[in-house]
């Protein structure tokens, strides 16, 4: 491991932790990743003009990542599928290039890393290189060896993240992905309008910020409530599968606490027998809006898991009223289109952690064991 924090170069600047000062800057983060890519109702990614050819004639795109970038990248293929039609794979970057992968000038392998330096995520974009594929890169540091490596980089603008748990680095990625998947819909003709989605992303910004104000002091008191808990679970269903796993890893990194993410439709084939009286269970509900049919088998989930003693906590939307009968616990994300929700139900899982570890005492900026960039395979 390398250890690249410098806690003399940064600024907490009034707040307990780098972590709770990166978590409060989301906002920010994301209307800084939108700024300059939006034009008359597209998605125009100026960095990405001129380089049409890396998207036309694709057939298959490829997103390697580690960690977090990992979770990302699986809200980025629901997104990219949707509306790029292409079909979309997720590889850790170290298991990708230890098995032959089928690739060629025909795919485009996307990396995603905050720092621009992992080194396995690094190997995987030359390995991709040298088989012939397209590259390009999310990366939230100018001029970091993962987009130096790259044909294109699509920068998010989070801001410098020093903790070592990525929040605000997290969600601008997830943003950049929308917007490189709508990019990718237009020059491939596959999203004629995109005013909806556009509407969608501008609106972002001051949606995290009401989870914020709304939701912040809620979660805390529950994960104060919740700081002697040996084993937490998360459930999600379409994009959110990737949160239910990234609160998971969000509360292994920090607090220490044993915890796993499940796709909700996997729990009747093993998860289930987990369930036991006092168990807590984070269910992340989608809107019954996106889809009545996928609602209503979370919702269903939520039964099952509630009729063995679990302890729920549900993560729905405002006014979503099916699920109030079934949860001891009910925290509210404003209405935001399906791709769009994830930024937003993740915040009170980041925010879970944080105040979880606090009441333990721990360091949450700087979690044993970890280190921010882990630049050696
Ligand atoms: C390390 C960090 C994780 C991070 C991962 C990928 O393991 O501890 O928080 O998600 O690396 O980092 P990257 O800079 O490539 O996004």
């Amino acid at each position: 491991f390398e250890v690249s924090w410098d806690a003399a170069a940064a600024d907490k600047g009034g707040w307990s932790s780098f972590m709770a000062k990166e978590v409060s800057e989301q906002p920010e983060a994301i209307a800084n990743t939108i700024r300059g890519r939006l034009q008359d109702g597209q998605v125009v990614i100026p960095e990405l003009d001129g380089l049409d050819d890396l998207f036309v004639g694709i057939n298959r795109v490829i997103i390697t990542a580690c960690g977090t970038a990992s979770y990302a990248a699986l809200v980025g293929k629901y997104a990219i599928e949707q509306w790029a039609r292409v079909p979309v794979d997720v590889e850790l970057a170290h298991e990708f290039r230890y098995r032959d992968p089928v690739i060629g000038d025909d795919t485009l392998v996307v990396s995603i890393s905050q720092s621009g330096e992992t080194m396995d995520t690094l190997m995987a974009v030359k390995y991709a290189r040298e088989r012939g594929a397209r590259t390009l890169s999310i990366c939230n540091t100018q001029g970091a060896t993962i987009p130096r490596e790259s044909d294109a980089v699509v920068y998010t603008h989070a801001g410098p993240e020093v903790a070592v748990a990525s929040t605000k680095a997290f969600s601008a990625q997830i943003t950049a992905l929308l917007l490189l998947g709508l990019h990718m819909g237009r020059v491939r003709g596959t999203v004629a309008d995109a005013s909806t989605d556009v509407a969608e992303l501008q609106a972002l910004p001051d949606k995290i910020a009401r989870v914020l104000n709304e939701e912040q002091e809620h979660v805390a008191q529950l994960a104060r409530w919740m700081a002697d808990t040996r084993s937490v679970l998360f459930l999600g269903r379409h994009v959110g599968y990737p949160i239910a796993l990234e609160g998971a890893l969000k509360l292994k990194e920090i607090s220490y606490i044993h915890a796993e993410g499940f796709a909700a439709g996997e729990l009747k084939h093993g998860p289930i027998a987990l369930i036991e009286p006092g168990q807590p269970v984070f269910v992340l509900v989608p809107s019954p809006r996106h889809s009545a049919l996928v609602h209503s088998k979370v919702v269903s989930n939520i039964q099952e898991i509630r009729a063995r003693g679990a302890r729920v906590i549900v993560v729905a939307e405002e006014g979503d009223a099916a699920v109030l009968p079934y949860a001891d616990e009910v925290i509210h994300i404003p209405l935001a289109g399906a791709m769009f929700e994830p930024v937003l139900a993740v915040v009170p899982l980041q925010i879970f952690a944080m105040a979880l570890a606090t009441a333990k005492g721990l360091d949450v900026d700087q979690p044993r064991n970890l280190a921010k960039s882990v630049t050696v395979e």
